[in-house]
């Protein structure tokens, strides 16, 4: 049976990829390179919808819960952390988001509100990525008992079902063009 941490990590990986693709169109937007701003509507879709409301979500409401029940504080511990770090992350995520809407609204200046809050998310989640693979998770795996894993994996089924319905493979493909186009592979 696949642990419920494992396809957490799974997700990672497809974010991490996306990181990726934002620091690079962030550079070339900033050095006044050719990059079709589009990058970061996309972007911006598949932050919003894999990132932060389907992965965060099965965190939040699934996971820090599970850890939770097995007697681990949600404040002062690790998973304050992360919950504080996910608010980080949308913070950056909406300084980016704004800079956008000015951008398309004809001013060019917003340019570098957009790099800078893709920046803030970029830096925010690279740090944090490894805390939940190296720290959380394999306190996780220790903690909550098998019966929940279980729970859990229907759970997370659940929560993508609702939330990004049948698009994963959707998404995972926005990640695979967006590195074509950006020459990353
Ligand atoms: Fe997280
Ligand atoms: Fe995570």
């Amino acid at each position: 049976m696949a642990r419920p941490t494992e396809l957490l990590k799974q997700d990672h990986r497809v974010i991490e990829r996306m990181l990726k693709v934002l620091a690079t169109a962030a550079d070339r937007l900033e050095k006044g390179q050719e990059v079709d701003i589009s990058v970061f509507d996309r972007g911006l879709d598949f932050v919003r919808q894999f990132a932060d409301y389907t992965h965060h979500g099965k965190e939040e409401d699934i996971l820090f819960n599970a850890v939770e029940a097995a007697g681990i504080p949600k404040h002062g511990g690790p998973v304050g952390v992360m919950l504080e770090e996910h608010d980080e992350g949308r913070k950056g995520v909406q300084k980016w988001a704004q800079g956008l809407e000015k951008y398309k609204a004809g001013d060019k200046t917003a340019a570098a509100q957009i790099v800078r809050g893709a920046r803030d998310y970029v830096y925010v989640l690279r740090n944090h990525i490894p805390k939940e693979d190296d720290i959380l998770y394999p306190m996780a795996d220790e903690v909550v008992p098998l019966v929940v894993h279980t729970q859990m994996l229907q759970q997370f089924e659940t929560i993508e079902q609702e939330r990004m319905g049948s698009k994963r493979e959707y998404y995972v493909t926005m990640v695979d063009n967006l590195e074509k186009e950006l020459g990353l592979k």
